[in-house]
């Protein structure tokens, strides 16, 4: 069985974001940190880390936050980026200010385009971020692509041959599939992850991506009715559904 981990009251509220260790040791004085309904004045105290934590301990009478391994599915609005090397507001500011500070730190599970939309993971697991976007894993991606032009009937087989290959790459793309819903709409299921991947595709066929939608990862789907913006984490059931054939 695994160990469970443990760790000090102080440094893990640290390591949450809640403040600095000296902030801590002033609060639980005060009486703002309770464990199962009892005051922690001491908390240079080990605990043991487990899941459960945030429903048996509470700060500023609010229940704790996830604890570390957390995974969150974000419908990604439009205009916000997942890098800090781009301008706008960031992905990481919909979520709640003190997590900024967390150690491990959150990021985001590969990354969609300023202007693109839809479902995006963020983590603070790294090995779990790595298995994700490992291309070794295939694990499908699927986008909603509205297009400038009208597909003209020849994508699906360019896409599916394995031999495109992208402007400035040296290998061709691994073999994709397109889902023609309209004349000027289709779903494109690709396993690799490379730099604005779909509209350079598309841009390969002579056409335009005007708006792209990220709608499916592996197996799982981002929920009907997520609003831009919303977001909120997911089970351990929901996380294996990534590495569902899908
Ligand atoms: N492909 C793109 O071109 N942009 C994205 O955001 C994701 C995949």
């Amino acid at each position: 069985m695994a160990k469970v981990p443990t760790a000090r009251i102080d440094k893990l509220l640290s390591s949450m974001g809640y403040g600095s260790r000296s902030e801590m040791a002033r609060l639980g004085k005060a009486g703002g940190i309770t464990l199962d309904g009892a005051e922690v004045a001491d908390v240079a105290r080990r605990i043991p880390v487990t899941p459960d934590l945030p429903l048996r301990m509470r700060v500023d009478d609010e229940a704790l936050d996830p604890v570390a391994g957390l995974v969150i599915l974000l419908n990604k609005p439009l205009g916000m980026t997942c890098s800090h090397k781009e301008e706008g507001p960031l992905v990481y500011d919909i979520l709640p200010r003190r997590w900024r500070r967390r150690d491990p730190a959150i990021s985001t599970v590969g990354r969609l385009d300023k202007q693109t939309s839809g479902l995006l993971l963020l983590t603070d697991d790294g090995d779990l971020l790595h298995r994700i976007i490992s291309p070794r894993r295939h694990v499908k991606k699927t986008y909603r692509a509205r297009l400038a032009r009208p597909l003209t009937g020849a994508e699906a087989a360019v896409f599916a041959s394995g031999d495109l290959r992208l402007e400035g790459d040296d290998k061709p793309l691994a073999p994709a599939e397109l889902r023609v819903l309209s004349g000027t709409e289709a779903l494109l299921t690709v396993t690799e992850g490379r730099y604005h991947q779909v509209r350079r595709m598309f841009a390969a066929t002579g056409n335009h991506v005007e708006a792209l939608h990220r709608e499916r990862l592996g197996g799982l789907t981002l929920p009907e009715g997520m609003a831009p913006g919303e977001w909120r984490l997911l089970t351990p059931a929901e996380v294996a559904q990534v590495f569902d054939p899908g």
